[in-house]
């Protein structure tokens, strides 16, 4: 089997075909993945089988796991996943049953539904995702993602250099305040607390400039909190234009990994009496985008 990459438009979103990736990667082919990841910024897989185990050994080729966030902030529940290395993006609670809907766990979950990147509220931010497809529901549900290198190379001169040097204060809290979820307790909230994040950055795999955005930057540091959090909303509008969106149809057995430094993504609404069953394992970005190149 040989590896083929397959874009779908010149510079974003790829199919990858001829590789198993329950199997332990050889090394060209680890390489080939990397090097259309740092070109498509996301990439799919389809006709997988993959248990969590292969799904993290398989993510553990591409950098250290980042610890999945949602056990910090769902401290009184019993969790369906027992590893930390496994975010459940699922609709289900720790027996398998649909999540009712005032569970606190699905409305914590309906902010991926808002414009987004993972971990951004955390101060080392998350690298690449690698979400699995377990159960899909026949209708709805798609993922969608924005090419953030694309929409910083639209923006006008003048404002490529009026974003130069912004940092924007992100932090978890942010994204659910939006949809009014605000039920947490103040241990949760200490344990993720706001972190700084440039607004532009050089994506390092392409070395190509970027914007860094997403529904849990709250404001820029140093410039009143409104007028901030306008230029934070007009740019994620504008990076979400559909000529910078392409949307995931999902099938069972599909892998899908993005780079969380150079797009965002949002999940889209389906019958939650069905079940949707995915998995992610996310990797750890080397630092905070303080410490990288602007
Ligand atoms: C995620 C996420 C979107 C979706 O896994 O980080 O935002 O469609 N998922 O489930
Ligand atoms: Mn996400």
């Amino acid at each position: 089997m040989s590896i083929t990459v397959t874009p779908t438009s010149p510079d974003f979103f790829a199919e990858i075909s001829g590789v198993d990736v329950s199997k332990p990667l050889a090394p060209a082919d680890c390489l080939a993945i990397e090097n259309a990841i740092n070109r498509y910024a996301v990439v799919v897989f389809h006709d997988q089988k993959l248990d969590d185990d292969q799904q993290v050994a398989f993510a553990r080729n591409f950098g250290p796991i980042a610890s999945s966030a949602l056990k910090l902030r769902h401290r009184d529940i019993k969790h369906r996943i027992e590893s930390s290395d496994v975010a459940d993006i699922s609709n289900l609670d720790s027996e398998g049953k649909v999540l009712r809907p005032d569970a606190r766990r699905r409305l914590d979950g309906l902010a991926n539904r808002l414009w987004h990147t993972d971990a951004s509220f955390r101060a080392v931010p998350g690298g690449l995702s690698m979400l699995y497809a377990h159960v899909i529901p026949d209708e709805g549900g798609d993922t969608e993602f924005a090419d953030m290198r694309a929409a910083y190379d639209a923006l006008p001169d003048a404002k490529k250099r009026e974003l130069e040097g912004l940092i924007a204060e992100h932090s978890i809290w942010r994204s659910r305040e939006q949809l009014g979820v605000v039920q947490y307790t103040e241990e949760e909230r200490a344990s993720l607390p706001p972190v700084p994040q440039r607004v532009v950055r050089t994506h390092p795999g392409s070395q190509r400039k970027t914007l860094y955005l997403a529904a849990h930057a709250s404001h820029i540091i140093g410039m009143p909190v409104a007028d901030g959090r306008l230029i934070i909303l007009d740019l994620i509008e504008h990076a979400t234009q559909p000529r910078f969106v392409h949307a995931h149809k999902w099938r069972q057995g599909d892998l899908v990994i993005w780079d969380n430094r150079c797009t965002m993504h949002r999940a889209r609404p389906f019958d939650t009496t069905k079940v949707r069953d995915l998995r992610r394992v996310t990797t750890r970005d080397v630092a905070s985008t303080l410490e990288q190149a602007a």
